[in-house]
């Protein structure tokens, strides 16, 4: 068989793409997940957001229209797939979408909080594995590589057959908690999964151990301590994790270590979702602070509890203009 003939049979997200050298002008746009976020990352590559118009028919359908020539252009596209997590994920490809029907050169699609990576493997039967028909998705819609934070399994990026750019906020998170916490630390893995997270995290602080939470989800938001592995008695406790979405894990995590002796419990996560009562829950579990990046918008309610945003838009500028030069990501974490 011919390999034209190979390649025009191919399922679309399976076709080879344009090489990721090109010549085009570099434009930024923005979808309405975290304008704020895509703001600051414009500002720091010193471009305006390109010109877009995002509504909604009134039956709920996205519309989008790209109002600026986009021709050979090497775009990114800024958009968490955050909560509504169908609405901005469905917005994402349709931009996507657009932009390649109006001859982007080049599609990138970043993507700070990469939802449904939770959902990376079947746990039981006649589950889906929904990470995988994401990353389909964007492949099919025309995204040429992703550029993400900290995804929930780093086995996502091979989800993927086009390049993907995996950031690290924990040099950023570790730098911020140093700044209130630096003695007897020992930073803890609030279950077993995360023990890899937990263990790159204590690399950065200075004299710091190591302990796991083993824990058991009852239901969604319903979590119950079943052991602690580690010192913690007398020491701050620094809970290490991808994301809070209910606070469960959290909330559970702090209440285990404060009643093994611990002196205070901090938390790093880099996705801040908050979702359904989790400020509550942690307002209730003694945590001292937590820190969360910008990856989701702040809700304004997350102040009163103690919630410490750190930005990553220096971070995504720099990978973006390092990805528009052809120069090493690799480079940033060394
Ligand atoms: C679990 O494997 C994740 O890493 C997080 O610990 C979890 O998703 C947090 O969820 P929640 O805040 O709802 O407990």
């Amino acid at each position: 068989m011919p390999e034209s003939a190979r390649v025009g049979s191919a399922p679309p997200h399976r076709r080879p793409r344009k090489a990721t050298t090109l010549d085009g002008e570099l434009k930024v746009f923005a979808g309405s997940s975290n304008r704020a976020l895509a703001e600051r990352i414009a500002a720091r590559l010193d471009q305006p957001l390109g010109s877009v118009r995002l509504e909604q028919f009134p039956d709920g359908e996205a519309r989008v229209q790209i109002n600026e020539n986009v021709r050979g252009t090497d775009v990114f596209v800024i958009q968490s797939t955050s909560a509504p997590v169908d609405v901005n994920l469905m917005q994402l490809l349709i931009m996507i979408d657009a932009l390649r029907r109006a001859s982007a050169g080049r599609i990138t699609a970043v993507i700070p909080y990469f939802g449904y990576a939770r959902q990376e493997k079947k746990s039981s039967g006649r589950e889906p594995i929904t990470a995988k028909l994401v990353a389909n998705l964007l492949e099919a819609a025309g995204a040429s590589r992703v550029i993400t934070l900290d995804l929930h399994a780093p086995a996502v990026q091979g989800f993927f057959d086009i390049p993907v750019d995996h950031l690290q906020a924990s040099p950023l998170l570790a730098e911020s908690l140093g700044r209130v916490a630096s003695d007897d630390l020992v930073v803890v893995s609030p279950d077993a999964g995360g023990v890899a997270r937990a263990y790159d995290f204590s690399q950065r602080l200075e004299n710091s151990s190591l302990a796991v939470v083993f824990k058991d989800r009852m239901a969604p938001d319903e979590i119950q301590t079943l052991s602690v592995v580690g010192e913690v008695d007398g020491r701050t406790a620094v809970i290490v994790d991808d994301l809070i979405s209910t606070g469960g894990t959290l909330a559970e995590g702090a209440r285990a270590l404060l009643e093994r002796g611990a002196k205070a419990v901090f938390a790093c996560a880099t996705h801040g979702i908050f979702s359904g009562h989790a400020l509550e829950n942690l307002k209730r579990s003694g945590l001292s602070q937590a820190f969360v990046t910008d990856s989701v918008p702040v809700n304004s309610d997350s102040k009163a509890c103690t919630i410490t945003q750190v930005g990553t838009a220096t971070l995504f500028a720099e990978a973006v203009r390092r990805v528009h030069n052809d120069e090493s990501i690799t480079a940033m974490f060394k």
